[in-house]
Parts: structure tokens; sequence; C-alpha cells
């Protein structure tokens, strides 16, 4: 059975000083059985969120890691530095494709380092709106899961509980989200694509989130997918109540499971 997953992604938002208040809040607003739950901040508010979700059951992740453990790297934060401060981190977001100019091979490297520490991965990968108007949505997604995923052994990263972050570019902060429908058919070719490059039945075991302006009001449609298994949520996750209207509906998803089990 997949875990059910709701992590928030703050992106560049919240301070230290409010970070934790917002985490707490959170927390006491969410506490659902069977989700799970992971609040991304920046890393200057990492400690803070990390204190204030103590004895609360929920994951504290980094938005990014170095591909390097140490050196000369100004301005940048490896996965061994992450140690007692999160145990999740999101890789190759679309923001630092963009922004940083991520290829899947760094993002690869990224995940390496990421097994290694420990800390669980959330590999995102997605379609810029061209490549799917075009009709090449799946071949660009599974470029990127063979591009991230080349050199790597499946049951390393299934013991590293690896999660798939399907977030098509076009949704990512415009209001607009995908259909439930489309957004399953990735989750479907996420899947083969894994299944078809060495992984076997054991790509059923990878869970796959939606990402892309999820609301308390749109989970709905991604969750009643058998094939998709929670959110990464950007936006609606600064705000406590549509993080309690996420993660409640998700319970419903996650005891629905336990109860077909
Ligand atoms: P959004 O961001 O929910 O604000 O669209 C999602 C993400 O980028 O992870």
């Amino acid at each position: 059975m997949r875990d059910v997953i709701v992590a928030a992604n703050w992106k560049m938002n919240t301070t230290p000083a409010d970070a934790g208040e917002l985490a707490r809040t959170i927390a006491s607003r969410t506490a659902e059985p069977g989700v799970v739950r992971v609040i991304c901040p920046p890393y200057v508010s990492l400690a803070a969120v990390r204190d204030a979700v103590v004895g609360e059951g929920i994951a504290v992740g980094a938005q990014n890691i170095h591909h390097e453990l140490a050196g000369a790297y100004t301005g940048e934060v490896s996965a061994p530095m992450l140690a007692g401060l999160a145990t999740w981190v999101i890789l190759g977001h679309s923001e630092r494709r963009r922004d940083a100019a991520e290829s899947d091979a760094l993002i690869g490297r990224k995940l390496g380092r990421a097994v290694e520490a420990g800390l669980r991965p959330i590999l995102c990968v997605g379609e810029q709106l061209v490549e799917r108007e075009s009709g090449r949505a799946q071949d660009v997604v599974a470029s990127q899961l063979a591009g991230a995923l080349a050199g790597h052994d499946a049951d390393t990263l299934l013991a590293a509980g690896i999660v798939i972050a399907y977030e098509p570019v076009w949704a990512i902060g415009t209001g607009r989200t995908a259909s439930g429908a489309d957004a399953a058919a990735m989750a479907d070719a996420i899947r083969a694509t894994l299944r078809s490059s060495g992984w076997g039945p054991r790509a059923d075991a990878v869970p796959v989130l939606y990402g892309g302006s999820c609301t308390s009001a749109t989970i709905g449609e991604f969750l009643a997918e058998p094939g998709i298994d929670g959110a990464l949520v950007g936006g609606a996750s600064l705000k406590p109540d549509e993080m309690a209207g996420m993660v409640a509906r998700a319970a419903l998803t996650a005891a629905a499971r336990r109860a077909a089990s």
C-alpha cells in the first residue's frame, strides 16, 4: 500500500520568525491519521519548523541540495548539512530547472546525494504547455525520468522512499490545474517508464503526487484517481485552512486504501 502524502513547498516564503508559528498552526489543524505530511520551508527556516513540529508526526524537507558534498560552492547547501534539520528533499523542481538551469543529469547527481544522506527524495517532473499542446507531454516526462534515474539502482531508490511529483509547468502558480484524468494518465506513464527501465513490478510501489495550483477544492479530483497518491502544494500550503482541507481529503483516501487492503 503506497503512502498518501501532502507535501508543502513553501518556496521563497516565510522568515524563521514566522515559519515556526505557521508550521505549528498547520500541525494543529492537520492531525489526520494515515496521511504523510511534509513541510518544506526555505533553508533558513528549517530549524524553526523542525522545532515547531516536534512530536506532531510531520516531516521536514528541504527544497534543494547541491550535487557535491562540500567545497568551493558559494551560497550552496549540501545533503549532509541537512542532518538533524530535514529528512526529505524536493529535487528537480521546475523553478530550479528554469532559474538554475538544472539538467536531468545534474538532478540525477543530487538524487544520489539525497539517498546517501538518508533524505527521502521528491523528484519533480513535468512538461511545458507547448509540449502538452503538441502531444509530447509523456515523452518529455519519460525523458526527464530517464535522465535523472540513469545509473541509480531501483532497490536503493525504493529503500530511500523515492516519490515522483508530476507537476505540469503550466499549472504551477497559475490557478490552472491538469484534469484528474490527465494526471492519472501521466502517473500511469511514469510507472510504465519505470517498469520498462528495469524496475519491473517495483514501479507500482512508487508514490506519484500531483502538483500545480492544487487546493482544498481541487485535491479530491486527483485523489479520486487510484494511481495518484497525494499532492505537492505551493501557494495553498501557506494557508492553514487550505492545508486542513487538503489533509482531511487525503485522510479519506488513506482510510479507503486501508479498508481495501
Ligand atoms: P503551486 O506550486 O501549488 O503554487 O502551483 C506547486 C509547486 O510548485 O510545487
